[in-house]
Parts: C-alpha cells; sequence; structure tokens
C-alpha cells in the first residue's frame, strides 16, 4: 500500500522539498492529547530538535505544548513560534554562555543541567541579572537501548548528564549556591526506542534514585523522563500515529507520583517523523552493468539519515501504477552514501515522475546541509 498524496499540488513546485500532511500532524497531536489527558501533572515539552519548521511549530504550539530545546537557536524558535516561556526546558552538554542568558532572559521552565561546571556558570549568569534559575540535573542513568548506536544516550560511556554517583553533590551544591534553584531531574535513553521494556527498564532506576533521594529527606518536584519512543519505519501507512497509549501508560504503570510531583516528557520523532516525507523528482535512470538506477533530485543533503545511520526509509513512486522494477535510489551528490535505497522495488520510474521517502518528519529537513554548494529543502504543509 502507498501513501496519498495530493500530486496535482505539487506540479509548480521545486524538488526536492518536505511534504508535511497537516491532518496526520492534527490526529497525531489530538491523540497525543487524550493519553494526557488520562494522567495528573504529565506535561509534554516536543523535542524541537525532531523538527523547526515555523508552520508545524504553530500547529504544536497550539495543540498546548511546551518546547525540550538544545541550544540559543531552538530557544529562539520557540519563541518566534510564541510557546509559552514557561513551559520550556532547555537540555544540553554545552551550553554557551549567550544561550544561557537568553534562557534566563526568556524565563525558561528550566535548565537540564549536564555538568557541575556549568551549573556555577548559571548561577554565575543569573546572579549578574538578579535572577534564580531552575534546574534539573541531567542524569545519566546507565540504562540501554535497543536502537542504533548513534543515537542510545544514556550509557555510562555517552557523555551526557552526570553521573548518578555525583546526584547528591550536585543537588546539594545547586541548592547552597544563591542564584540555582534545584527542582528535578532529567533522563533520556536514547531514540528510536520500540520496545516498552526500555522505557520500564528506565522508570525502574528512576524510582531507585528517588527512593535513594527521599531517605535523604531530598524531595523532586519535577521527573523529566526524556523522548524516544519510536516510529514504525517499515510501515508508516499501517501505523500512521505512534502507540501513545503503551507509552504514557508504561510510565504512569511504572513511576507512581506523589502529591505534588509531575512528569515531563520531551517527544519528538513520534510527534512529527510520519507526517512528513520528502518528495523527489526522478532526474534519470540508467542501466548499470549489474544495477538498474533510479537518479533523483534530492540527496543526502536533504535526508543524511539513509547515509549516517544506515536508516530506512520507504521509498514509493507516486506518480505511477506501473509495473515495479528494482532499482538503487541514489541522489545526485559526489558521495558514494548517496543511496537512499538499494535493489528496492517500486513503480517503474521514468524522468518526472515523484518519489517519496516516507518518515521524513523527524531529523529531516532540520538535518539538511548545502554541501556541493546545494538549495536547502523547503519544508511545506499542506
Ligand atoms: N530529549 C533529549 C535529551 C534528546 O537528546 C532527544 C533526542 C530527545 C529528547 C528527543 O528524542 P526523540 O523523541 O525524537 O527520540 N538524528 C537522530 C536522532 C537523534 C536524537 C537525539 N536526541 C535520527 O535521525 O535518528
Amino acid at each position: 500500500m502507498k501513501g496519498t498524496f495530493p500530486i496535482e499540488k505539487f506540479a509548480g513546485i521545486d524538488t526536492p522539498f518536505y511534504y508535511y500532511d497537516s491532518s496526520l500532524l492534527q490526529q497525531t497531536l489530538d491523540t497525543i492529547n487524550a493519553e494526557l489527558a488520562k494522567h495528573d501533572r504529565y506535561h509534554l515539552h516536543y523535542a524541537i530538535k525532531a523538527n523547526a519548521n515555523h508552520d508545524v511549530l504553530k500547529m504544536i504550539q497550539q495543540a498546548g505544548f511546551g518546547v525540550d530545546c538544545v541550544s540559543g537557536g531552538e530557544i529562539q524558535a520557540a519563541l518566534n513560534a510564541g510557546f509559552d516561556p514557561q513551559k520550556i526546558v532547555y537540555a544540553g552538554v554545552g551550553k554557551g554562555d549567550w544561550e544561557i542568558n537568553l534562557g534566563l532572559e526568556a524565563g525558561i521552565f528550566c535548565f537540564n543541567v549536564e555538568s557541575l561546571e556549568e551549573l556555577h556558570i548559571i548561577n554565575e549568569l543569573a546572579q549578574a541579572k538578579n535572577k534564580v534559575a531552575k534546574v534539573c540535573f541531567r542524569i545519566n542513568p546507565n540504562v540501554g537501548a535497543h536502537t542504533h548506536a548513534n543515537i542510545t544516550t544514556g550509557l555510562a560511556e555517552n557523555k551526557f548528564g552526570i553521573a548518578m554517583e555525583d546526584m547528591e553533590t550536585a543537588i546539594n551544591e545547586a541548592n547552597a549556591l544563591p542564584n540555582t534553584d534545584f527542582i528535578g531531574l532529567h533522563f533520556h535513553i536514547g531514540s528510536q526506542i520500540l520496545e516498552m521494556g526500555d522505557f520500564e527498564a528506565l522508570c525502574v532506576r528512576v524510582n531507585e534514585l528517588l527512593k535513594r533521594l527521599s531517605d535523604q529527606g531530598i524531595k523532586v518536584e519535577n521527573i523529566n523522563v526524556g523522548g524516544g519512543l519510536g516510529i514504525s519505519y517499515d510501515d508508516p501507512n499501517g501505523a500512521p500515529v505512534p502507540d501513545f497509549k503503551s507509552y504514557f501508560d508504561t510510565y504512569s504503570n511504572g513511576i507512581k507520583l506523589e502529591e505534588g510531583q509531575h512528569m515531563h516528557f520531551e517527544l519528538g520523532r513520534a510527534v512529527v517523523g510520519q507526517m512528513g516525507s520528502l518528495i523527489t523528482r526522478v532526474l534519470y535512470t540508467k542501466q548499470g552493468k549489474a544495477k538498474q538506477f533510479a537518479i533523483v533530485d534530492g540527496g543526502m543533503t536533504d535526508l543524511i539519515r539513509p547515509a549516517l545511520y544506515q536508516a530506512y526509509h520507504k521509498i514509493e513512486n507516486i506518480s505511477s501504477e506501473e509495473a515495479e522494477q528494482k532499482y538503487d535510489v541514489v541522489g545526485p551528490i559526489c558521495e558514494s552514501s548517496d543511496v537512499f535505497g538499494k535493489d528496492i522495488s517500486i513503480n517503474a520510474c521514468h524522468r518526472g515522475d515523484f518519489i517519496a521517502l516516507r518518515s521524513a518528519g523527524a531529523y529531516g529537513e532540520i538535518m539538511a546541509s548545502q554541501y556541493n554548494c546545494r538549495k536547502l529543502p523547503k519544508g511545506i504543509l499542506f
């Protein structure tokens, strides 16, 4: 089964571009809100790193969500789209002074602090502005996730977060400093996670740490468990909306909130992944010695995930119903890794056909580059 696209509207548009399906995005946002409503004090901060397209952000903002940022640029993009600064959380192992200052001036909800040195700098910068910065500590939970090695983040060997053994020192220091206020803990174990058991393992670790702190009389008001829920790259048509019910139920079964305690989530891919496709045109077909190629005008500069992570994106010829043939679908970039798919069966291709690379709403447009002096692809909300 192929996806349905308003091809008649594509005629005058330069390819490649990102097609964003507003009705699927709305359906996804509504599903998330319906699930969140079942749980008290659950808050979603959309991980803006997945897709910062302004029109997409507007829809997410209107759904009432907050934002998870990892740079000053992302904070600015969130503010430009009208997000409430009080719903912005800001993580990152290397926050620059101007970025911290921007967060302080905007009055964001909290800084997810990743080292003791960073805590002291935030305190100093806040002091200079006569403000008190609310901080959560990002704790490295040393919990693995069944996903690509490049996108696991919660192992002891990763650069992210503060080690569990340093947690109390960090909290005591934040409480002792005059311009920082400790308000909670932050975790994130990785991305494109489809096994609820991985999130269950995080819940077990979070409970352990909460117990350890409560035994010492330390209250944790906010628990931020990060993001990571995956999407079905194999079957975007069969599973257009991720399983948010299982995801939130896993946390509500795994972590029992105390009175006044809040849970925060930072989903990115699951919110925007399936609503986007990279639309590219066939430039040429070529019969090589061993292979047949479909050469398209989009490449790894537009969608880098296949080249960078050997990621699979379903490829469809949405202009043709002719019998299927096998192709290597490749881009025009001067790199051998500029391949979207090898030996894939799609309807016979001809110059000018539209090819859709599905499930590209997350980490697609935002990771595009201008290598080979190419234009950046536009993202268009339909
Ligand atoms: N929170 C933190 C602290 C994160 O580091 C990330 C993603 C998220 C939330 C959102 O994760 P999500 O819900 O989207 O899985 N470029 C890669 C993915 C990198 C993810 C980095 N961190 C890709 O294309 O697969």
